[in-house]
């Protein structure tokens, strides 16, 4: 199977799980190409025969490049096998942060959706996204949580 998988990320976390994914994939001997979206848009969508798109969650919200991705490429995305997953902070809230972040038309067809966990990185947050982190979590320290068993799951799921 020919798989593309696009993200967004803002310090980085969501491309190490997306990286991971891609790991998983391509060890059942799937095509597998990673985009930032961030850095680049993918051609030629109608190539691949499913489609993962992923992104971190602020304030509620997918990365905008996600969403844009979504809304640009709707039509196209919803004749394709779909995987969506997100990286997040309140992982008991994670089933419905992906319920709400992602257009309803692409919930309806996704093969696979998946948590993949979040990280703190203090030092490479900016100066205000450091203070609200601290605020709300109460926490100091930096912390790095993969869930390598979904994103093993997810790759089942998928392909
Ligand atoms: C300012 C700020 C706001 C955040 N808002 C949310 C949120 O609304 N919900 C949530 O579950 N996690 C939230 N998080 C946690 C991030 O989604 C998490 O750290 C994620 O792993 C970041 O991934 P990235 O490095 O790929 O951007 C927030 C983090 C920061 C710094």
């Amino acid at each position: 199977m020919k798989i593309l998988i696009v993200f967004a990320s803002k310090y980085g976390f969501t491309q190490k799980a997306a990286e991971k994914l891609r790991g998983e994939l391509s060890a059942g001997k799937h095509g597998v190409t990673l985009i930032n979206l961030e850095e680049e848009l993918p051609a030629g969508l109608e190539t691949f025969d499913a489609v993962v798109i992923g992104g971190s969650i602020y304030a509620g919200l997918i990365r905008p490049e996600v969403r844009k991705f979504c809304r640009e490429n709707l039509a196209a995305l919803t004749g394709k096998r779909l995987g969506l997953f997100v990286c997040c902070g309140l992982e008991n809230k994670a089933e419905e942060q992906i319920k709400a972040v992602f257009p309803r038309e692409l919930l309806d067809r996704a093969t696979a959706t998946g948590y993949f966990g979040y990280a703190v990185n203090y030092e490479k947050m900016s100066f205000i996204d450091r203070i609200i982190m601290r605020l709300v979590s109460g926490q100091k320290e930096n912390q790095f949580c993969l869930r390598e068993e979904n994103i093993k799951k997810f790759a089942s799921m998928l392909a």
